[in-house]
């Protein structure tokens, strides 16, 4: 089955996971199964936990996967909650290739390429909020606020204002026109499109994607699976972030002040070793043959087997 999506980190992703034997592994962004189908191939023992938001991605991968029967479980939602409601315990590898599939940004109609006839970006169509409200309705503040948090674009308050110009002389019902006055306001950036900070940071505001890492690292580090292999692939600055320094907060043994002469904490704090003192990043044949890989970063963190925990 020819898939629409190209896995990233592939090889990389399948060592981190090598020691895995038996017992459930999650996949929280399931995609097309890329990363599923080789695990699951490579793993005979292991039961896979496939989630996604995204009803065509689910039904492409249960057909992708049918082969495997039983071992695997498909489940549609966000892996926060998914992960969350979760007994502790029950999965001994987890895998979240965060961001969006090639299918979601190359299909017109889901609203997330520049040239889209519709204004979505909704990874779940069942979700209220779509592009086309953020865009229309969204004050100047929150506007500025999205532009400049979640693209980091410089000029984050004048491309609000020419937004709001737009808007009050005719509705923005395309991407095509958001993306049209991106090229207009925004200076050019290299071979970078002007818009793609823009649709980055209105993505992730339809999609809470920021909030949902968080969640997802907050359900992990109450539930501590124990002796889990948890590996993440961030595609930007924000994201990443966010899952190195959970890690290395995970990984800390002692929680005194940085300043204090002695340890009095006991020193015994750490819920596991960061596997990848540096991210894994793609190699260069990978770089040519997939240019998602660019910007893919791969950080592993182990958690203690629990009778080893203090
Ligand atoms: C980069 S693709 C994953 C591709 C997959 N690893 C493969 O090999 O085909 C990301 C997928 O995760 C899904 N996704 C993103 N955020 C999600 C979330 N919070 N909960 C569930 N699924 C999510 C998207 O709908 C998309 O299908």
């Amino acid at each position: 089955m020819n898939a629409p999506h190209l896995p990233v980190l592939l090889e990389e992703v399948l060592r981190s996971f090598q020691p895995l034997d038996h017992g459930t592994f999650v996949d929280g962004t399931l995609g097309y199964a890329g990363h599923s189908h080789a695990l699951l191939e490579q793993h005979p023992h292991l039961h896979l936990i496939g989630i996604d938001r995204d009803e065509e991605a689910l039904d492409f991968s249960r057909k992708r996967l049918a082969a495997f029967g039983d071992r695997v479980t498909l489940i549609r939602g966000d892996f926060a909650s998914v992960v969350a409601g979760m007994e502790p315990d029950t999965f001994v590898g987890l895998l979240a290739d965060f961001g969006v599939s090639s299918l979601q940004l190359d299909k017109r109609d889901r609203g997330f390429s520049f040239e889209s006839e519709t204004l979505d970006m909704r990874m779940d169509t069942r979700s209220a909020l779509t592009a086309h409200t953020v865009v229309n309705t969204y004050s100047q503040a929150e506007l500025t606020r999205i532009f400049a948090d979640y693209g980091e674009i410089r000029h984050a308050t004048r491309l609000a204002d020419a937004l709001i110009t737009e808007r009050t002389r005719h509705p923005i019902d395309t991407a095509r026109q958001l993306s049209t006055l991106a090229k207009k306001v925004l200076p050019a950036r290299g071979k970078i499109h002007p818009a793609t900070l823009m649709f980055q940071a209105i993505r992730i505001e339809v999609n809470d994607e920021l909030g949902q890492i968080d969640a997802l690292l907050d359900a992990l580090e109450a539930m501590r699976p124990s002796g889990a292999i948890i590996s993440l692939i961030t595609f930007h600055s924000l994201e990443d972030r966010r899952v190195k320094q959970r890690f290395r907060q995970w990984a800390q043994s002692c929680i005194c002040d940085p300043h204090a002469l002695r340890c009095t904490c006991g020193n015994t704090h750490s819920l596991g070793t960061i596997a990848t003192r540096k991210p894994v990043v793609a190699q260069p044949e990978e770089l040519q043959s997939n240019p998602r890989s660019r910007s893919a970063k791969l950080r592993t963190f182990v958690f203690k087997e629990s009778h080893a925990q203090t």
